[in-house]
C-alpha cells in the first residue's frame, strides 16, 4: 500500500427537489421517491488529501469549512466516515484525512449545504478509492457508487451527483430506479426543462428551528403519512409524463402543490412547526397572481425552509426578472438573491 498522499478535489451542485423527499427508514432510505433540478451556482468544492497510516485503527479526521475549523460539521463527518469504513469503504481505515471545503454562496444564506457538501466529499472518496484500484474512468459505476455513498451523508445529496435532473427512490414506471442510489433521467425529459432558472429568493437567512433530519423523523408518527408516500409517487408518475412531454404547466401544478404538502406535513407533525414566514407566504400569493395575469409560466417550490425557489424557462428571462425585481425582491432579507439555474452536474478540480 502507498505511503504517498492522495490527494482528490470535486466541485458539486446544490440541488433542488420538485417532488420532494420526505420521510426516511432503514439506513438513510427514502419513504418515497424524489426529483430534482441539479444547480449549477450554488456549489460546494472540497478537496481531500489522504496518507494511509497502519497505526491508526480510527480514521483521523481534519477539517477546514471556509478555511475554519467547524466542529459541527466535523463531528457529523467523522461519524458518517466511521460507518463507511466499516460497511462500504474499507481502504479508508487507519488513514488520516485532511478535508477543506468552500461554498460558492454565503454560510448565511439560509441555502442548504449539505447535498452539495456531501455530494461533493462522496466524489473525492470515490476518487480516491478509484485511484487505489488505479481506474481512470469515471464511468457509470463511478457516479452510482458516488450517489450511493453521498446518500449514507444526507439523502437528497445524491441526486446532486448527476447533470440536470435526477431520480431517487424506486418507482415501478421508472426504470433502475432505486432507494439506494439516485439515477441521472437527463435524456428522458425535454429540452426546455433544461432551460430552467431558479431564482433563489432569501427571505430569512436565519438557522432552521428544525432541521430537515428531525423533520423526517416526525413523518413517523404523522397520521397522514402513509397517504402521503402513495401521493407522491402518483404525482412522481404524473411528474415524469410532463418532463417528458414538455408539459410546464403540469410541471408548475404539480410542483407547487409539493411545496404545499411539505410544508402542510410539518404543520400537522406533533410538534406541529411553521417553516414559511409572512413573506414567503407574500411571495407566493404574488407569483400566483403574476402568473394569472400574465400567463408568463412562472412557479415556486420551497425546501424545508422559508426560502422561495421561483422557477422559470429561460426563454422568459427578461419579464420575470423585472418582476421579481420590482415585485418580490422587497420581501428579502436585505434584498438578497441567488439567480441559479439547471447545470451539468459536478466537477473534477484536481
Ligand atoms: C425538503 O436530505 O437534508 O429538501 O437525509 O436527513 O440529510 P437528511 O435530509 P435532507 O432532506 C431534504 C428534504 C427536502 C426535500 C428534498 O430535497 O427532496
Amino acid at each position: 500500500m502507498p505511503n504517498n498522499p492522495m490527494v482528490a478535489g470535486w466541485e458539486s451542485p446544490s440541488n433542488i427537489a420538485l417532488v420532494k423527499y420526505w420521510g426516511k427508514y432503514g439506513d438513510q432510505l427514502p419513504k418515497n421517491p424524489s426529483v430534482s433540478f441539479t444547480l449549477s451556482k450554488a456549489v460546494t468544492t472540497t478537496e481531500v488529501t489522504m496518507v494511509r497510516s497502519d497505526q491508526h485503527k480510527d480514521i483521523e479526521l481534519s477539517f477546514l469549512f471556509e478555511g475554519k475549523e467547524n466542529a459541527a460539521f466535523a463531528s457529523r463527518i467523522e461519524k458518517w466516515l466511521n460507518k463507511l469504513v466499516q460497511d462500504h469503504l474499507p481502504f479508508l481505515r487507519g488513514s488520516i484525512i485532511d478535508v477543506s471545503t468552500k461554498n460558492s454562496f454565503p454560510h448565511s444564506s439560509g441555502i442548504a449545504s449539505s447535498a452539495s457538501g456531501m455530494s461533493a466529499l462522496s466524489l473525492c472518496l470515490c476518487d480516491l478509492l478509484y485511484q487505489t484500484k488505479e481506474e481512470r474512468d469515471y464511468d457509470d459505476d463511478f457516479y452510482k457508487q458516488a450517489s450511493f455513498i453521498s446518500r449514507l451523508g444526507s439523502g437528497s445529496a445524491c441526486r446532486s451527483v448527476y447533470p440536470e435532473m435526477a431520480v431517487w427512490g424506486g418507482h415501478d414506471q421508472i426504470p433502475h430506479s432505486s432507494d439506494e442510489h439516485a439515477i441521472c433521467i437527463k435524456d428522458q425529459i425535454h429540452p426546455v426543462f433544461k432551460t430552467f432558472h431558479d431564482d433563489i429568493l432569501i427571505v430569512s437567512a436565519q438557522e432552521k428551528k428544525v432541521s430537515s433530519t428531525a423533520g423526517h423523523h416526525l413523518m413517523n408518527g404523522n397520521p397522514y403519512a402513509p397517504a402521503r408516500y402513495q401521493q407522491a409517487h402518483d404525482r412522481m408518475t404524473l411528474l415524469m409524463s410532463a418532463l417528458h412531454n414538455g408539459d410546464v404547466s403540469t410541471f408548475g401544478k404539480i410542483t407547487e402543490d409539493e411545496a404545499m404538502t411539505l410544508h402542510a406535513l410539518m404543520m400537522c407533525s406533533d410538534p406541529p412547526y411553521m417553516l414559511m414566514e409572512e413573506a414567503s407566504l407574500a411571495i407566493i400569493k404574488k407569483i400566483k397572481t403574476y402568473r394569472a395575469d400574465t400567463g408568463v409560466p412562472i412557479y415556486f417550490t420551497l425546501d424545508a425552509g422559508p426560502n422561495i425557489h421561483v422557477l422559470y424557462p429561460e426563454e422568459f428571462q427578461s419579464q420575470t426578472e423585472n418582476f421579481i425585481t420590482s415585485d418580490l425582491l422587497p420581501h428579502c432579507h436585505e434584498g438578497r438573491i441567488i439567480k441559479d439555474k439547471v447545470g451539468n452536474g459536478p466537477k473534477k478540480i484536481k
